[in-house]
């Protein structure tokens, strides 16, 4: 049985009170919660203050960052590296997000560098997929999601996939409240699972596949009562305590039942 990951992306927010204040409501929330993995990725210069927040809380959050560079140190202005990221404490990074594919020209091959880069540094890299609005009107939806996972596939092994999360995440969905429904959901994680079995059951049947798109504590539990949504990965929902700590516990009731 796959174990739920559920993460809060908290994007281009924050300030130090609010870091403090989110980490040590989201400490006092998930308290005694199990079966269920919680992880932030707040923006890079908060995290430092928020390993210090979650280690006073316990650890009982996993440590996370929304990007990474391609090279550990050098003259690369500007960037951060996975071996900085593991001096905080960070694991699970986010790749590939729709945001840095479009405000960033980050390309498929672009992103499977850097998801090979996090293996390579022992890092979790939580790659996000997914289709725009007009690729999903023109049917177009599993073929983009087979074709962003390929990138990875065909140039490290589908054994790569092996402890990755693979964060599926429509891009009309995100940011719009307009989220996909749970059976839309379901049957594109069962495409994409099955996109890997056809290259590793075995791979397929572990890695975790989360659903991105406008999850709210409303939604939660329709999606996480389907078979192949192992988990979520929330934007505005995560910048509230409440609201994350009740899609993480609403993820761990669905999953543990
Ligand atoms: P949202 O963002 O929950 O605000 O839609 C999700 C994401 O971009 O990861």
């Amino acid at each position: 049985m796959r174990h739920p990951v559920v993460m809060g992306n908290w994007k281009l927010n924050g300030s130090k009170e609010m870091v403090s204040d989110l980490l040590k409501g989201l400490n006092a929330e998930l308290e005694g919660v199990e079966g269920v993995d919680v992880a932030v990725a707040p923006p890079a210069l908060y995290i430092d203050l928020a390993e210090r927040e979650i280690a006073a809380g316990g650890n009982k959050i996993i440590l996370g960052a929304q990007n990474t560079d391609l090279n550990n140190s050098g003259a690369f202005t500007g960037d951060m590296s996975p071996a900085m990221l593991k001096d905080f404490g960070a694991s699970h990074i986010i790749i590939g997000h729709s945001e840095r594919r479009e405000y960033h020209a980050e390309s498929d091959e672009f992103v499977a560098k850097k998801f090979a880069f996090l293996k390579e540094n022992g890092l979790t890299p939580v790659l996000c997929i997914g289709e725009s609005e007009a690729q999903n009107e023109a049917g177009e939806t599993e073929a983009v999601c087979a074709r962003q996972i390929d990138a990875v596939i065909n140039t490290q092994g589908v054994e790569a996939l092996e402890g990755a999360i693979i964060a599926y995440e429509p891009i009309w969905a995100i940011g719009t409240g307009k989220a996909a429904t749970a059976e839309d959901a379901q049957r594109i994680h069962a495409s994409i699972r099955a996109h890997i079995a056809a290259k590793s059951e075995e791979v397929a049947n572990k890695v975790v596949i989360q659903y991105g798109g406008s999850v709210k504590p409303e939604n939660a539990e329709a999606y996480f009562a389907q078979p192949d949504i192992d988990g979520a990965l929330v934007g505005g929902a995560a910048l509230d305590a409440k609201s994350f700590a009740a899609i993480a516990k609403a993820a761990a009731t669905a999953k543990k039942a």
